[in-house]
Parts: C-alpha cells; sequence; structure tokens
C-alpha cells in the first residue's frame, strides 16, 4: 500500500512537473513571441490626451528607442499622436538616390497604428538634415532647377505615397522662412532657395504632397512665428501661398519657447493673424526651457569666474516660472480649439531632451542648429522629469 502511495505521489509530481514545464515553455514561448510582435502596451491611466479629448490630440515626437520600455508606455498612456523626430527627414530617410531608409520610419507608423495613435509627418523639404545629394547633378555640377525639382517630386511621391491613409498631417516645408530683422528679405537664402532662385520650391512641395496623398493635412512649419518681424514675414508669404491656390492647410507653430517668450499678447496675436486667413494652426514641437541668456558679466569680472559660476539647475522658482508659462499658453490653445488642431511635444520627458546638447536651448535661438555642445546644459523643458513623472506644469496643464 505504501509503495502504491508513493508510486501514485510521484506520478502526480510527475504530471505536475511536466505541466510546469509545459506552462514555463508556453510562457516563453509568448515571451518570445511578444518581442517579435510587440503586442499593444496595457493603457492603465488617465493621461493628457484625456483631459484635452474635447480640445485636440496631444502628441510628442517619438525615435525608435522610445518605442520600447517605460518611454513607450508613457507615450501610450498620455497621447494619441506621434512625430517622428529624425526618422523622415530627407537626409535620414533618403541619403542617396535609390536609397531609401524606410525601417526606422515603418517602425514609428507600425507603432503608432498598433496603438491607435494618429502621426504627423516630419518633415517633406527642409534645409537642414537635408539630403545633400539632390543638390549635386551626376556630373558633380550644381544641380538645375529642373532636376531639383523633379528630385523634390520623385522624394515627396514616394514618402508621403508610402504613408498613404496612415499619415493625417504633413510638415511639408519647414524653416523657410529668415530670421533676420530685414522684413524685406523673407525667405531663408538655403540651397533650396537658391538653386530654385525664389520659392518655387515652397509651391512645388505642396502640390506634389496634396497629389501623393489627396486626404492629408498639410503644414507650413518653423520656430519664431510669434515674434513680430517673424510673423509679419509668416503673414506675407501664406498670403502669396494663398493668392498662388497653393493647397496647405495650416501652419506649425513650433513653440520652441522660453520662460518670458512668447508673451500672451504676441501669441494670441499670431494666432489671430494666421487664423484670419482662414489657416488652422498646430502646436507642433512644444518645449520651455528654463535656461535665459545670462545677463553680460559686470565690469571687472573676470569671464573664467562668470563661466566657473555653478549651474543652479532646475530650482523651484525656475518651476514656477516654467508652469505658469505651460499654463498660459494652454488657456490660450484651449480658447483657440477651434483653429488649434493639435498640440505636439518635442521628446517624451526631461530625461532627454534635443535642447540639452544646445546650452539648454540658448544656442542659436530656438532653431536647430548643425552644431552640438559636448558639454550637456540641461533644459528640463517639458511635462514629466528625467523619472518620467509628471511635474507642477503637468497639473497646471490639465486642471482646467
Ligand atoms: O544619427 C546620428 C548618429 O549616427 C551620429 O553618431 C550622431 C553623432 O552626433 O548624430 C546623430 O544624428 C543626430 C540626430 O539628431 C539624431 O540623433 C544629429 O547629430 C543631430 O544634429 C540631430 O539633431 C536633431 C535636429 O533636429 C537636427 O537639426 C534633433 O534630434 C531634432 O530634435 C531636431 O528637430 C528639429 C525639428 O526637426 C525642426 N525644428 C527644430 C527642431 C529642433 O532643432
Amino acid at each position: 500500500m505504501k509503495f502504491l502511495a508513493i508510486t501514485k505521489r510521484k506520478r502526480r509530481m510527475g504530471l505536475l512537473s511536466l505541466t510546469i514545464a509545459l506552462v514555463v515553455l508556453s510562457l516563453v514561448q509568448c515571451a518570445t513571441k511578444h518581442q517579435v510582435t510587440s503586442p499593444p502596451v496595457a493603457v492603465t491611466d488617465k493621461g493628457l490626451k484625456d483631459y484635452y479629448k474635447d480640445y485636440f490630440p496631444i502628441g510628442v515626437a517619438v525615435s525608435g528607442a522610445s518605442l520600447h520600455g517605460p518611454d513607450s508606455a508613457l507615450i501610450v498612456r498620455e497621447f494619441n499622436s506621434v512625430t517622428p523626430e529624425n526618422d523622415m527627414k530627407m537626409g535620414p530617410i533618403h541619403p542617396s538616390e535609390n536609397v531609401y531608409n524606410w525601417k526606422n520610419a515603418d517602425a514609428i507608423v507600425d507603432f503608432a497604428v498598433r496603438h491607435h495613435i494618429k502621426i504627423r509627418g516630419h518633415n517633406l523639404c527642409w534645409h537642414n538634415q537635408e539630403a545633400a545629394w539632390m543638390f549635386k547633378s551626376p556630373n558633380g555640377e550644381p544641380v538645375s532647377k529642373e532636376l531639383l525639382l523633379q528630385r523634390l517630386k520623385d522624394h515627396i511621391f514616394a514618402v508621403a505615397g508610402r504613408y498613404k491613409g496612415k499619415i493625417y498631417a504633413w510638415d511639408v516645408v519647414n524653416e523657410a522662412i529668415d530670421d533676420g530683422d530685414d522684413t524685406t528679405q523673407i525667405y531663408r537664402k538655403s540651397n533650396w532657395y537658391n538653386i530654385c532662385n525664389g520659392i518655387d520650391f515652397i509651391e512645388a512641395a505642396f502640390r506634389y504632397a496634396h497629389k501623393a496623398d489627396p486626404n492629408a493635412k498639410l503644414y507650413y512649419n518653423d520656430y519664431n512665428s510669434e515674434h513680430p518681424v517673424k510673423r509679419e514675414k509668416t503673414y506675407k508669404m501664406l498670403k502669396k501661398l494663398i493668392a498662388d491656390h497653393v493647397p496647405i492647410d495650416g501652419v506649425g507653430m513650433q513653440a520652441h519657447w522660453k520662460l518670458n517668450d512668447p508673451s500672451p499678447e504676441e501669441l494670441r496675436k499670431a494666432l489671430d493673424e494666421i487664423t484670419s486667413l482662414g489657416l488652422k494652426v498646430q502646436i507642433t514641437e512644444m518645449d520651455i526651457t528654463i535656461r535665459l541668456p545670462k545677463p553680460p558679466p559686470s565690469p571687472g569680472t573676470m569671464p573664467s569666474v562668470a563661466a566657473t559660476t555653478p549651474d543652479p539647475g532646475y530650482t523651484p522658482e525656475l518651476e514656477d516660472k516654467q508652469t505658469a508659462q505651460y499654463k498660459m499658453a494652454f488657456d490660450i490653445f484651449r480658447q483657440y480649439k477651434k483653429f488649434i488642431t493639435s498640440v505636439t511635444f518635442w521628446n517624451v520627458s526631461d530625461r532627454s531632451s534635443w535642447l540639452d546638447m544646445r546650452g539648454g536651448g540658448l544656442m542659436g535661438g530656438a532653431a536647430a542648429g548643425a552644431n552640438t555642445l559636448r558639454m550637456v546644459r540641461k533644459a528640463y523643458p517639458l511635462l514629466f522629469d528625467e523619472n518620467r513623472q509628471r511635474k507642477k506644469a503637468y497639473w497646471a496643464v490639465v486642471n482646467f
């Protein structure tokens, strides 16, 4: 009897081990499958997109790296729109004539589609991160205007065509307006402008994009559009595009802002002016650096002493100022909900912002330059801190 009982127990133990082994095996298989198919991240909490569901989609700029791990969970919880930060730009996606790097851009599109997140395309024509090969003809001479526009067309048909129906809005032309104070010099003297001897490339880019994806909303995207001189230039350009029947739906205001810039008056003026033309606005690249330009060293101070002054970092005072600036901006955005069709943040959290490598945002104004500093000076510009936790500014934006 005792022997029988032991045998039964052994058999039960054997069955149990087999069951456990099978369960473990299927879990391992599941995990492997998960790595391959990456199932949707579970949504557990109310996020920015939910607070703003009666206003506009809330987006974020992403890279391939943010599609995995904690960033991806945060993105799915908080946002219902994404913009590829770099992966659809001309240089990265189309590095030479017959070569397209679709991998990263496809991964972002797949992620967004799987999570029912809208996608803004960024961008189809820019002077920065450009595809340098486009400006040279096959014999190494500067390219002709005709060939350049043909290449632009091929590029736009390939990229906007590939994501047709998935990307609902494109930044068609980026930052084509000149930064100087001379209001008669409206356009940036880029390769595009110089080779075309004017702005035909802008008009052409919009027409090609409209042909490639007639349902996509088409935007002109720029920074500092709230500053009076640039506002005036932007207005002039938009009037011309409209007079020429260019298929443009709206303006992307990048919103790389500072604690004291823009003022509410400047922001309202810019919104009023753009929307008076019957155009929509998307806030496309929002962040608010805590860095303010340093006052020049007082007379008698050795530059070396000024340079070694310790960086106070993200002080409570700066945090309060940033919170107030975010609150001001979103109060106005909500008032303009008829015209503002999305608000997108540029990067996910203060853990990593493009501004950190650019003096916290003080190098060369608000815009991108090719230069980066080796020293990191953090800008703390977003609604989530370095541990991806919601900041005071977050609560100021959602409590209304
Ligand atoms: O991918 C290369 C990598 O291969 C190389 O090893 C590394 C070394 O520096 O550089 C990597 O490229 C960097 C790229 O970001 C991807 O990380 C470039 O150097 C760097 O200049 C580039 O910066 C981007 C910048 O545009 C370029 O102008 C920023 O991430 C991106 O946030 C920024 O985005 C722009 C918008 O498109 C337009 N509006 C302004 C905004 C901020 O500048």
